[in-house]
């Protein structure tokens, strides 16, 4: 099946919106009817690639994020590759906790390491809120050299943790897979809770809105481990704080609220005044797209593990998910997390090309 050109008299009858001047995944993230489903992945640009591995055989982790030229190549070589419709800018979730007082490291195959985690009251005082946005120029470098080398018509995704994910890794010091510590602290020590969320959520906020103001087409809020939460505590001391980082942003930016784990937690997100919220494999599409309004636009919902299957078998899992989401104006085909190290490219390509040319 064959993409008709962009002016066709036919596909301006239908209704569908198809200004060349906005890339198709801004305009899948207003819900507007769209000539096919665009598709990005997350961790798009990783270890799975060659050319990346390439890469970091010369350049250690945190370097690499603070190389802007090298950022923009790193992932304008990976959405070459994959023929992908979106760019997320090449960068991590925590170095912005460097300029908020945290040591970070990247200890190579343990992941990150922060050297004085936030543990008690008293370790507050040497936390500072980020106010002077100096020590991020880097990643607004990123972003302007991504839009540059990044045709037109793809988006340039920006993008920060969300307050609970940034929180649970300061508190925690490193991965984990339950946040105990950072849990027991929320009830145990609900004041210095509710003040270092808050002082992440203004200092996520100026760092986005300056992505946007660099060049960003979208954000994507990264809340990566909210599943962990009951859903009491999920509303209690995560939602309003996200609610005041957004209520922070520069009015009209498209933001993508991503979060995995635990579909409790989905009638809880369902109101917040986001364009899109991500489904991760644990959530079925038909239940998200019945929770969800019809204004908010979805992205995501493949299991990443598929990509390490056959391609009938990925073309099978694809084609039931772009099935359940057919004739649901703003969904965007991506995974319900990131990339797996030990996908086979070939997949990942077979996948964007699938999606690309689907028809049903
Ligand atoms: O293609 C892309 O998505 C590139 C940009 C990107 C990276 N990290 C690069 C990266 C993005 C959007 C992230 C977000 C990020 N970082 C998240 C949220 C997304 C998610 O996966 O839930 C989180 C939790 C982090 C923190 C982080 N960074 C961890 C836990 C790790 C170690 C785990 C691992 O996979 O190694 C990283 C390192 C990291 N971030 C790598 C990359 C490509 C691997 C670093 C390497 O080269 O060794």
């Amino acid at each position: 099946m064959t993409t008709p050109p962009s002016n066709s008299p036919s596909s301006a009858r239908a209704g569908v919106s198809r200004s060349s001047d906005v890339p198709l995944l801004v305009r899948a993230l207003r819900c507007q009817k769209v000539e096919r489903v665009p598709v990005w992945l997350m961790r798009q640009a990783g270890r799975y690639m060659e050319e990346y591995r390439e890469v970091r055989r010369k350049t250690d982790f945190l370097r690499l994020c603070k190389s802007p030229a090298l950022c923009a190549e790193v992932m304008a070589t990976a959405v070459d590759r994959l023929g992908v419709d979106a760019a997320i800018i090449f960068s991590d979730l925590l170095p912005i906790l460097e300029p908020l007082g945290f040591e970070l490291t990247y200890a190579p195959g343990d992941g990150p390491i922060i050297g004085n985690p936030l543990r008690e009251p008293s370790d507050l005082t040497r936390v500072r809120e980020l106010t002077d946005l100096a020590p991020m120029e880097y990643q607004f470098d990123v972003v302007r050299q991504t839009r540059r080398v990044i045709p037109k018509e793809k988006a340039v995704i920006g993008f920060a943790g969300a307050p609970f994910t940034l929180a649970g890794y300061a508190i925690e010091g490193r991965s984990s897979r339950t946040f105990e510590r950072t849990r027991a602290l929320m009830r145990s020590e609900p004041s210095l809770w509710h003040d270092f969320l808050g002082l992440i959520a203004r200092s996520v906020a100026r760092v986005v809105n300056a992505q946007m103001a660099a060049g960003a087409d979208a954000l994507q809020l990264f809340d990566s481990w909210a599943g962990v939460l009951t859903p009491e505590e999920y509303r209690t001391y995560v939602l309003p704080h996200l609610r005041s980082l957004l209520e922070r942003l520069t009015p009209g930016i498209p933001v993508i609220y991503f979060w995995t784990g635990n579909p409790a937690l989905l009638p809880l997100i369902a109101p917040l005044k986001v364009a899109c919220v991500g489904v991760d494999h644990r959530v079925r599409l038909d239940d998200a797209i019945n929770i969800l309004p019809p204004t908010t636009a979805l992205q995501g919902n493949m299991a990443p593990v598929v990509l390490l299957s056959d391609i009938p078998t990925i073309r099978a899992e694809v084609k039931k998910i772009l099935d359940t989401a057919a004739g649901r104006p703003g969904y965007i085909f991506n995974l319900g997390h990131g990339v797996l190290k030990q996908t086979p490219v070939e997949n990942a390509i077979e996948l964007v090309r699938f999606v690309q040319n689907y028809r049903r």
